[in-house]
């Protein structure tokens, strides 16, 4: 079966082709810039998305970043992956709904319409303590993590096992369908994993409360249009309400092993907030 993975170099598509090349899958990489075996992708460029689908039999499908609406872009490519016979298509969605995004839920039924599908719904990924986030950036330099989320949990998982039940349901043999809601181990709010921060790196870390119109002008200043800056935010009034307070066994049942703890996480990543 050959696997188109969309983007192919994010946080859950680069493990993910690792995955499933090591399973020995015919894997096509499509990124804005491909690496060796790989395909030129970009939800920006339609002529790219024939191409990229041609003889694929299944899709891993990262929507486009930092939009409420996703359908105008993927509409398009998903008749595109329909006429090329594609039967199987794994959408990464979210947990969390972000508000007034009912294009995100447009995508879903596009998507269930599919012979074969999935729609991964993961909890917040544990990489947003690293990179370029802006919860990882306020770690690095001032040791503080800002939100909206008051004491608010949620079950942060690692996207390397989003990744992983994704390699499960592309290379599966059978007929797939369903939704799968995928969290790690433990529900943790921003306090606890601050203070597991601290503990992995010897140095205070500490969660205070933010007002929402900072937090969206942060997002803003990080590269988000304003709307969608202002619904992530939106995101963290659902935590402080509770709303995201959910663990699941499904790493573990779909994958056969149980998903990474954030302590786990936050000590194999420990340079992060240490170096500048
Ligand atoms: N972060 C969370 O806590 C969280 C929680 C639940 C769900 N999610 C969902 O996970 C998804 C991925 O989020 P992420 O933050 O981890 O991002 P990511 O997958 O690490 O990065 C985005 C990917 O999209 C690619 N991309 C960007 N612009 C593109 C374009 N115009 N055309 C084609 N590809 C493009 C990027 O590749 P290049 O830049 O290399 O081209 C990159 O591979 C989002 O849909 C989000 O809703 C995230």
């Amino acid at each position: 079966m050959t696997i188109l993975v969309t983007g192919a170099t994010g946080n859950t598509g680069r493990p993910l082709v690792a995955a499933l090349r090591e399973r020995g899958a015919d894997v096509r990489a499509a990124a804005r810039r491909p690496g060796p075996g790989g395909v030129p992708f970009d939800w920006a460029d339609p002529r790219t998305h024939t191409p990229a689908l041609a003889g694929a039999e299944a899709v891993y499908l990262v929507p486009p970043p930092l939009t409420l609406d996703p359908m105008p872009l993927v509409g398009p490519f998903l008749a595109a992956a329909r006429a090329a016979g594609v039967r199987r298509v794994v959408l990464l969605g979210s947990l969390a709904e972000l508000p007034g995004a009912p294009g995100v839920a447009e995508l879903g039924r596009a998507v269930r319409s599919f012979p074969e599908w999935v729609v991964l719904r993961p909890s917040g990924f544990m990489q947003n303590f690293t990179g370029a986030h802006p919860v990882a950036a306020g770690i690095r330099e001032r040791g503080e993590i800002r939100s909206a989320t008051g004491q608010g949990r949620l079950g942060w998982i690692d996207a390397a096992d989003i990744a992983a039940v994704a390699a499960e349901v592309l290379s599966a043999p059978g007929p797939v369908a369903g939704e799968h809601v995928l969290t790690g181990p433990e529900a943790l709010g921003y306090t606890e994993a601050a203070a597991v921060i601290a503990e992995v790196t010897g140095r205070p870390v500490r969660h205070t409360p933010a007002p929402v119109a900072e937090l969206v002008a942060r997002n803003v200043a990080a590269g988000m249009p304003e709307p969608f800056a202002a619904a992530l935010v939106g995101v963290d009034t659902a935590i402080a309400e509770g709303r995201e307070d959910r663990v699941t066994d499904t790493v573990h049942r779909l994958t056969g092993r149980p998903p990474r703890p954030f302590r786990d996480f936050a000590s194999a990543h420990r340079t992060e907030w240490t170096t500048p």
